[in-house]
This record gives C-alpha cells, sequence and structure tokens, in this order.
C-alpha cells in the first residue's frame, strides 16, 4: 500500500474534489485505488460513488469492529471506494477512541490489494490526533491551500511550517495551489512567487475551473466527464508525478 493522506489548514478548500479526481486520474493512469473518506461529512462518496444505497462505512466498522473491507464499493471509473457513511454520535466517538489506540496501519493495509495500491485519504480540516496519526503513517502528504492571502497565512504555523521546510526535511510533503485564477492580481502573484521560490515543494497549481462545480453538482469528476478542461489537466499532470513518486521500487 501507498498512503497518500490530503489535508488542509482550512477548510473548503478543495480537498475532497481533489481526492476524487486525482483518484480517478491514477487509476486512468494504470494504478490501482482505493479513496477513503475520513471525514465525517461524508462527501467524497456524492463524487465517487453517487448511486449509492449502503450507509455502512469506515466509521460504523471501525466503531463495531468489522473490517474496513466490509464498507467498500466500486466507484467512478473501477476507483474503490471506502466512505465514512453514516454513523450516531457513540459510533463517531467510539471510532475516535478505536483508532487512536489500535493500529491504524493494520486497518488501512487491509484495504489494498497489492504493495503498489494507492490508498489516498480525504481528512477533516485543521490538525487534531487522528490528523497526526494518519500523517504518521502517509508516504506522502498534500496540503492543500489557497492561493489566498488567508490560506498563505496559515503556512508558517501548519503542522510545524512543512511547506517552508528543506526538501531533505521534509521529503514527502508537498503542497497543492488549488484555484488559482490568473485574473485575480493577488491568486496570480501568490502562483508566480511559489513557482519562482518553492516549486519543489508544491506538487502542482489547479486552476479556478467553473468545471469543477458544475461536475460536482452532477456528482460527478472533471476528469472522468470534462477532461480537456483546465482544471482536469492540471489534476492529471499532478497526477502523474504521483504516479511517478509513487511508482513500485525504492522511492
Ligand atoms: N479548482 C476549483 N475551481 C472551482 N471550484 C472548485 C475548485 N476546487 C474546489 N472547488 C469547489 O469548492 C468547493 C469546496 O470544495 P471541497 O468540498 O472539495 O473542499 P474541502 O476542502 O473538501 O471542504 P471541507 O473542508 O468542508 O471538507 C466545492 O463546491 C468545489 O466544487
Ligand atoms: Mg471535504
Amino acid at each position: 500500500m501507498v498512503l497518500v493522506v490530503v489535508s488542509s489548514p482550512k477548510g473548503g478548500v478543495g480537498k475532497t474534489t481533489l481526492v476524487a479526481n486525482l483518484a480517478v486520474a491514477l487509476r486512468r493512469r494504470g494504478r490501482q485505488v482505493t479513496a477513503v473518506d475520513f471525514d465525517s461529512q461524508n462527501a467524497l462518496r456524492f463524487l465517487l460513488a453517487p448511486g449509492l444505497d449502503s450507509d455502512l462505512g469506515i466509521a460504523r466498522c471501525a466503531a463495531r469492529g468489522l473490517p474496513w473491507d466490509a464498507a467498500l464499493v466500486a466507484g467512478t471509473d473501477g476507483v474503490r471506494l471506502a466512505p465514512y457513511g453514516e454513523a450516531s454520535t457513540s459510533e463517531r466517538l467510539r471510532m475516535k477512541d478505536v483508532l487512536l489506540s489500535e493500529p491504524l496501519s493494520q486497518a488501512l493495509a487491509g484495504l489494498a490489494r497489492s504493495d503498489a495500491e494507492i490508498v489516498i485519504v480525504d481528512t477533516t480540516p485543521g490538525e487534531g490526533r487522528m490528523q497526526e496519526r494518519l500523517e504518521a503513517l502517509a508516504d506522502l502528504k498534500l496540503i492543500v491551500l489557497l492561493a489566498d492571502a488567508g490560506s498563505m497565512a496559515l503556512v508558517p504555523a501548519y503542522r510545524d511550517g512543512l511547506l517552508l521546510r528543506p526538501m531533505d526535511e521534509a521529503p514527502n510533503t508537498f503542497g497543492v495551489l488549488n484555484q488559482v485564477d490568473p485574473r485575480r492580481r493577488l491568486s496570480r502573484d501568490i502562483a508566480d512567487f511559489i513557482s519562482a521560490h518553492a516549486a519543489k515543494r508544491f506538487i502542482g497549481v489547479v486552476h479556478y475551473d467553473e468545471a469543477l462545480a458544475e461536475a460536482a453538482a452532477r456528482g460527478e469528476t472533471i476528469v472522468g466527464t470534462t477532461p480537456n478542461s483546465v482544471a482536469a489537466a492540471d489534476i492529471d499532470t499532478i497526477a502523474a508525478r504521483l504516479d511517478h513518486l509513487t511508482a513500485p521500487g525504492p522511492f
């Protein structure tokens, strides 16, 4: 299993959208992919398995001591999805207790079919103990930021400034700059600054693209349905880098 954890210092920046679209893009590049939703909003299923009628997810599996593969469903374009699922408050709390005290790695590894399979995880915004445990297991961490002042202000504080460290100190942590809009000067300036000064640390940019939000409203990924859109091309470029970084063999 190759574990890719997607996080962000603040909410609503595009984590779920990127996890779903990257999962499909990686699948189209021939990788086996399982997407896992660790966010109780349970939103990943709307993009990756819109017709899903089961409410079983990893939350209830963890709370009841079931293996997580009981929650796996076939999703878009051959991506497998382990949804967060429906869960009562007590199941959610129990899930957290279980995951903080028992080996999370075993539960995740039980989802993968091979050493090369990519397990890509969507998370809740911000920091927390669960986030910390997931990131400790991650082979690659993707931190999603918006190209705006609010996201940039959080860079030094988030995860002890991981995005500001020299590459050899945090070789598996990469930023993704989302919703870059060349019509806006600040957005353009931030993207230019990052490409000039932190190009290695940022695995890619994704432009602001209405097609993403429109596809999401239809329960689709743009990589699958509008591959010639600007954001789909951006996401595929990131998927190509991820594919390369996580290719079987020595890193
Ligand atoms: N590059 C983009 N261009 C246009 N719209 C985008 C882009 N990326 C994301 N969006 C839209 O932004 C909104 C928030 O995205 P999303 O739900 O993926 O964020 P999130 O980080 O998962 O949020 P949360 O923190 O609540 O889980 C959605 O409506 C999505 O369609
Ligand atoms: Mg989300």
